[in-house]
């Protein structure tokens, strides 16, 4: 006998006053009433026992069609339910699943998000560099791995990116930082004094970045980057170094940390427009 059912039949006892047969009707009743409950706790229960699959290796691989399958998807279904689609044990559920479902689906627009101890070497620079600054400008901030470590710091954040996914994601964990979907080549309205980044690096597209960046601060403005060793010692192509000759470097710090999918060696650069 279930609990519902002990407290039921201890209810019915209490029914002094009833006569016999209005106590075995009344018991009728209850035992009824315990049982309709009892179905719906068992179909609850069947419906949560439904296996997870652990993310690593295995969830992408194997969830059934209705799983949530998008970053949208799952992050709906995180704010529904409280809880992830699948078995997680680690500690940065948003990192580790765009990594994970890259691992199936290919990376796109240059998302090789920045691991935790680099975001936050790189927020601990902005912090030492920013002067007085209290707005960081997280530019192309994806998840907001970067975002993350500036506001354990206690910096507000302002942050964009291009890909909707990303922003839905950034808004959902961070909602103060109003976070927007934007190209960085339609942003000509910024003059920032401390801007972050970890850009896209393709070829073009980061010399196009570095124009932006340029652009972008205000005099005296200082940003925090992070970039393919040696970028900032290029002097081809030509729009590149022009750009490079109004900045200063003020620091650089080789990354040792690996990044996920890509081998490439990358180093954090300060930088001061000039
Ligand atoms: C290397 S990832 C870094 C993401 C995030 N800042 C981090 O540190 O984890 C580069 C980010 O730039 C975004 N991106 C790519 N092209 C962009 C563009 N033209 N304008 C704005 N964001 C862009 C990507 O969607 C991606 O989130």
């Amino acid at each position: 006998m279930n609990r519902r059912q002990e407290e039921s039949n201890r209810a019915c006892t209490n029914c002094r006053s009833a006569n016999r047969r209005q106590t075995e009707s009344h018991q009728a009743r209850l035992n009824g009433r315990g049982a309709k409950e009892e179905n719906e706790v068992k179909e609850e229960n069947k419906r949560s026992a439904v296996k997870k699959f652990a993310l690593n290796n295995s969830y992408f691989k194997n969830r059934r069609p209705d799983d949530p399958e998008t970053l949208s998807e799952i992050v709906a279904y995180h704010q529904q339910h409280g809880d992830l689609p699948f078995r997680y044990d680690g500690d940065n559920w948003p990192y580790d699943t765009v990594c994970e479902r890259q691992k199936r689906r290919g990376v796109y627009h240059c998302q090789f998000l920045t691991p935790d101890a680099v975001a936050e070497r790189m927020a601990q620079l902005a912090k030492r560099y920013g002067g007085d600054t209290e707005v960081v400008f997280d530019a192309c901030c994806g998840t907001g791995q970067i975002t993350k470590e500036l506001l354990k710091l206690g910096f507000e954040v302002t942050a964009f990116d291009i890909d909707p996914e990303m922003v839905q994601v950034h808004n959902y964990l961070y909602p103060n930082c109003c976070a927007r979907v934007a190209d960085f080549r339609d942003i000509d309205d910024v003059q920032r004094s401390l801007i972050i980044s970890n850009p896209p690096f393709d070829r073009t597209i980061a010399v196009e970045f570095i124009g932006w960046l340029t652009g972008s601060l205000a005099p005296d403005g200082r940003a925090v980057v992070l970039l393919p060793e040696g970028y900032v010692n290029k002097d081809k192509p030509k729009a590149l170094a022009e750009s490079l000759s109004r900045l200063k470097v003020l620091h650089r710090a080789r990354v040792t940390e690996k990044f996920v999918h890509t081998g490439g060696n990358f180093e954090i650069v300060v930088l001061e427009r000039q």
